[in-house]
């Protein structure tokens, strides 16, 4: 036990006219004396009938609330905004920094000794972690789970990965309306987050990961039982994290950072991942940059077999032990020290998992892949970076030349992509500009470009396709994405033109624009600035302050003021 004085002491023990006022006000609501006096441990639920994701969380709460009844806590719900990714426009991105800084306020200004945080959507587990991260209170996060497989005609279906593919064949006509209503209404059979690898899956095990989650948790479904232990097991547990005095920084280090890194590239996840670890190390005072993600890339073999990169799904996850099986089995690569959530060491954590299922968790020693997920790509088109999930790519496209199709803003692709007349074929790039963090603005999920109508009817599902945006998790297809600069803020990428050649070469980790310096130079003099987005609000806050990609799309003033100072050139 800390002998440190709690925070909520600070309130409840305080003599003065306000220690009357905070006993006062919060025994009205039924809390006795003797509960004010017990470890305050803030529950931070993201309920919302606006995020699909997050439907059963008023259920969890009370499980995690009577853990942490029993371990001798005292628990205070409370909200933050909740970000659902279908219905927010123009980016549920937009928002990921608002909830960051809801959260950490949230958890600053009140007398809670330790978070739960509840999160599951895609950006919400960033946010939070980032919260934390700031904040520094011991806290620990609780996904919500996944949803369980969706069913059709003894197929098993997966959110988002099938959406896509469902949207493309009824658009060209290998579906009906009625066939389309009934993929709809299978393949969200429960409640949870997508049950893909995609990027809610990927931050749940990132969150395991670093160690900010209690082991098992990531891959429990929704509504699986055992989820409402671990809920429970979670309040138990954050009241020993307050006892201890265990904090977000004494878990969050560099190398745990790199083991959550290992287990991304081990697990084929999101390319959206890599954006918000920057961010999240970056919170922390470190800088994170892609080379580190590629070198772990290459040195992760690539074990799970789930889609979009395999054949799997969560719900089989779980079955074959989740991520403490797949981190056992990555073990040799992980950093063993690391303090996590449980108060042990994550090799602790380890000892007596086995992998449950050969299936789906492969033997280190025959990897899927021999190497990770996601490759870093270089070159004059993007000097700051780009990437590309290489898992989920046409094997014939790893080295490809092609001529430049450009669309210069999402609403110039979505008006002429079908049209008959494109100068198009299958071995074109095409070239999606300003949806960059500032210019779309907030980095819209865009990147995967559709494939042109005349070239789906011939039977061509796959391209390269390249963009300054991103792309959902659950995407599949040759996408290179969050290409940087900019073309918002003059990068090379905005200066590509229709017909110009461009090569990529994954192996070589390249991406190239074909095109002499002399002519880039001329083209550049020409360049102009779009209009800003926006004129007042949160929206010219986020145009402002938001850095690029490689820098984790983080606020500028969010950083810690050290790390702030030092990236000062870059940002
Ligand atoms: Fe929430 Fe996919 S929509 S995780
Ligand atoms: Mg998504």
């Amino acid at each position: 036990m800390s002998n440190e004085t709690r925070k909520s002491e600070t309130y409840f023990a305080d003599q003065t006219m306000w220690g009357f006022v905070h006993r006062s006000f919060t025994k009205s609501m039924g809390y006795t004396e003797d509960d004010i006096k017990k470890p305050i441990i803030g529950i931070c639920n993201t309920f919302s009938e606006l995020n699909k994701c997050h439907s059963h969380f008023n259920e969890l709460v009370e499980h995690v609330k009577r853990g942490v009844w029993q371990a001798g806590g005292t628990p205070m719900e409370f909200p933050t905004i909740s970000l659902g990714e279908p219905y927010i426009k123009p980016t549920s991105m937009l928002l990921r920094n608002l909830m960051a800084m809801d959260t950490e306020e949230m958890m600053k200004a009140h007398p809670i000794d330790g978070v739960v945080l509840l999160g599951g959507c895609d950006k919400t587990v960033p946010a939070q972690l980032m919260a934390a991260a700031s904040a520094n209170i011991p806290s620990i996060i609780l996904t919500g789970g996944p949803m369980l497989n969706g069913r059709l005609g003894g197929e098993s279906l997966g959110a988002c990965t099938d959406c896509y593919r469902f949207t493309l064949e009824h658009k060209a006509g290998n579906l009906n309306d009625a066939q389309l209503a009934e993929a709809e209404n299978a393949i969200c059979r429960s409640d949870g987050h997508c049950m893909v690898m995609g990027t809610a899956s990927t931050m749940a095990s990132i969150a395991e990961g670093l160690g900010m989650a209690l082991p098992g948790c990531a891959a429990i479904p929704a509504v699986d039982s055992r989820r409402r232990h671990m809920s429970q097991m979670t309040g138990n547990r954050i009241v020993q994290l307050v006892k201890e005095n265990l904090k977000p920084k004494d878990i969050m280090t560099k190398e745990a950072i790199e083991n959550a890194i290992t287990v991304t590239m081990a697990s084929g996840g999101s390319t959206n991942s890599i954006i918000h670890m920057v961010a999240i190390a970056q919170r922390l005072g470190m800088k994170l940059p892609l080379e580190t993600f590629d070198e772990i890339s290459k040195r992760t073999p690539f074990l799970l077999n789930l889609r979009p990169s395999g054949q799997y799904q969560m719900e089989e996850y779980f079955e074959a032990g989740g991520v403490p099986s797949l981190m056992k089995e990555l073990e040799p690569l992980l950093h063993g020290g690391c303090m996590t959530v449980t108060g042990k060491t994550s090799e602790e954590n380890l000892m007596d998992v086995h992998v449950l299922n050969r299936k789906v968790i492969f033997p280190l020693a025959e990897p899927m892949e021999p190497d990770g997920g996601i490759a870093v790509l270089k070159g004059n088109l993007s000097p700051g970076g780009s990437l590309i999930k290489k898992t989920a790519v046409s094997k014939k496209f790893f080295q490809h030349k092609g001529k430049a199709v450009v669309f210069d803003s999402f609403e110039d692709m979505k008006k002429r992509i079908d049209d008959p007349n494109l100068d198009v074929d299958e071995n074109s790039v095409l070239v999606l500009k300003n949806l960059g963090p500032k210019g779309a603005p907030g980095m819209p999920e865009e990147g995967q470009i559709p494939i042109p109508q005349k070239l789906l009817e011939k039977g061509v599902r796959d391209m390269v396709r390249i963009s300054d945006g991103r792309i959902s998790g659950t995407s599949y297809g040759t996408l290179v994405v969050h290409i940087s600069p900019e073309s918002a803020v003059g990068g090379p990428f905005g200066l590509i033109e229709n017909g110009d050649e461009i090569k990529l070469d994954i192996h070589d980790r390249l991406l190239q624009l074909l095109v002499d310096e002399e002519e880039l130079e001329k083209r550049k003099s020409k360049w102009v600035q779009t209009e800003p987005f926006y004129d007042r609000g949160y929206g010219l806050l986020f145009e402002n302050t938001v850095l690029q990609s490689e820098l984790g799309c983080d606020f500028d003033f969010l950083l810690p003021k050290e790390l702030r100072d030092e990236l000062k050139s870059s940002i």
